[in-house]
């Protein structure tokens, strides 16, 4: 039997940016291309349980991920596509990340702050610009970007299939993920 390797693609980026559909995105696609264990975690979701203890200081920002990148680590070491979006705002935190995962790609979604405010599917940002939410990521509280992330996507100018299809090209390019089923149909005919 073929084992795949596991690995953990880290969504990063503010409120708003896109990392939630680029995820569901991306588990409906390494699904379609076979397979097997693939684990998809996030924020709003997580919070309501494994960490539905926790506000947004950044002590609490920090347990969250360090939580959260415990079950990556464990997942990714067992073979599972784990895909994680987190805001994740702080360096320190990624970098631990990092640094417990099997084969960790971080993905900056990034987008500037006017398109999230007036994006605002949440109404999140409206909220905090009135002051009636405190520490709101990008408002009045920090979003560290990433230095050197493996792949970053601009949601603003790329289409979700561009952003996508670069995240695709590396995990295909580091073996990690077969090639579409379309290429291989293909490759069969010649
Ligand atoms: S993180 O900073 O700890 O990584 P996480 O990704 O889990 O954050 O959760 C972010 C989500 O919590 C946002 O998408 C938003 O829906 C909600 N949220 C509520 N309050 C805040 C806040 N002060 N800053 C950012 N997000 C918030």
């Amino acid at each position: 039997m073929c084992e795949r390797e596991g690995f953990v693609v880290w969504f990063t980026g503010l409120s708003g940016s896109g990392k939630t559909t680029l995820a569901v995105e991306l588990e409906q696609e390494l699904r379609r291309r076979g397979l097997k264990y693939v684990q998809r975690l996030d924020g709003d979701v997580v919070r309501q349980d494994l960490t539905r203890d926790l506000g947004f200081s950044k002590e609490d920002r920090d347990e969250n991920i360090r939580r959260v990148s415990f079950v990556a680590s464990l997942l990714s070491k067992n073979g599972v596509a784990t895909i994680c979006s987190f805001i994740s705002p702080y360096r320190e935190a990624r970098r631990n990340a990092r640094e417990k995962c099997h084969n960790f790609i971080e993905v900056y979604v990034k987008c500037p702050m006017e398109v999230l405010i007036e994006r605002d599917p949440k109404g999140l940002y409206k909220k905090a610009l009135a002051g009636e939410i405190k520490n709101f990521t990008g408002i009045d509280d920090p979003y560290e970007e990433p230095e050197n992330p493996e792949i970053v996507v601009e949601t603003d100018k790329e289409t979700v299939e561009e952003s996508l299809a670069k995240i695709l090209k590396y995990l295909e390019e580091m073996e990690l993920i077969p090639p579409r089923v379309d290429d291989m149909e293909v490759a069969r005919k010649v």
